[in-house]
């Protein structure tokens, strides 16, 4: 079993002012955010890289003992797939949550578009109470339907979950530890399918922000931004 980290991106400046969508960069409780998670995934990943260490080391020994004429092809092979056994840091293609992934030394980094913010279309930059009086038949209509709903122009919770696919699919492949630091909506749907949690919940679940453990034991930790206080 390998860990996969699930986590929101430290505070933005549009979080603040309660505005949805956008591509602000952190507040200053993000950036704290963001050096907390460096620090946890920093201590958390150190003993997963040491064991990895270990497993290349010995393998390249016992190879070369064994026919010391393949062990140019054995090492090649090995050095394709060394990065490979370390943890990856998967980010949407956002400020926020390349901000959020940026102190943290020493791992690739991807960032996915499928990993992006639900798409809010003509409602993006605005805040709730603004939909409610300057859209309210859309604000009903979400309301009524937050999974099917589809904002004018943009997405719907149903499309997220589309678009998620071969990020799942990748994620299953992978065989290094994977954080992945990314937002609310794509969050909740990533989560529901690690913890089986019905596609109607979806939208509504709430404090799904950081998620440690393998694929198929999930445990949930902490509430985003109080996170700050588990890590
Ligand atoms: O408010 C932050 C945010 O990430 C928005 O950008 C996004 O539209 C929203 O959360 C998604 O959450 P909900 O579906 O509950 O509106």
């Amino acid at each position: 079993p390998r860990p996969i980290l699930l986590t929101r991106h430290g505070e933005s400046r549009d979080n603040v002012r309660g505005r949805i969508g956008g591509d602000t960069i952190l507040s200053d409780a993000g950036e704290i955010y963001a050096k907390k998670l460096t620090n946890f995934v920093e201590k958390r990943l150190k003993s997963e890289k040491a064991a990895s260490l270990k497993k290349f080391y010995q393998n390249i020994k016992i190879k070369k003992c064994c026919d010391s004429l393949q062990l140019t092809t054995v090492s090649l092979q090995f050095s394709c797939s060394f990065s490979s056994l370390f943890a990856v840091i998967w980010t949407s293609t956002l400020q926020r949550t390349i901000i959020t992934a940026s102190p943290i030394p020493g791992f690739p980094k991807i960032q996915w578009r499928a990993l992006d913010e639900i798409n809010a279309g003509v409602c993006d930059g605005m805040n709730y109470e603004e939909i409610k009086k300057n859209m309210p038949e859309e604000y009903e209509a979400r309301k009524k339907d937050k999974l099917r709903y589809r904002y004018p122009r943009g997405e719907s919770y149903l499309d997220v979950i589309q678009r998620l696919e071969p990020v799942i699919i990748e994620l299953e492949r992978q065989r290094a530890p994977v954080v992945v630091i990314s937002h609310q909506a794509v969050l909740r749907a990533l989560y529901a399918y690690f913890a089986d949690r019905p596609l109607q919940e979806i939208p509504h679940i709430e404090g799904v922000i950081i998620l440690l453990g393998t694929l198929r034991d999930a445990l949930l930790l902490e509430d985003w931004p109080d996170a700050c206080d588990v890590i």
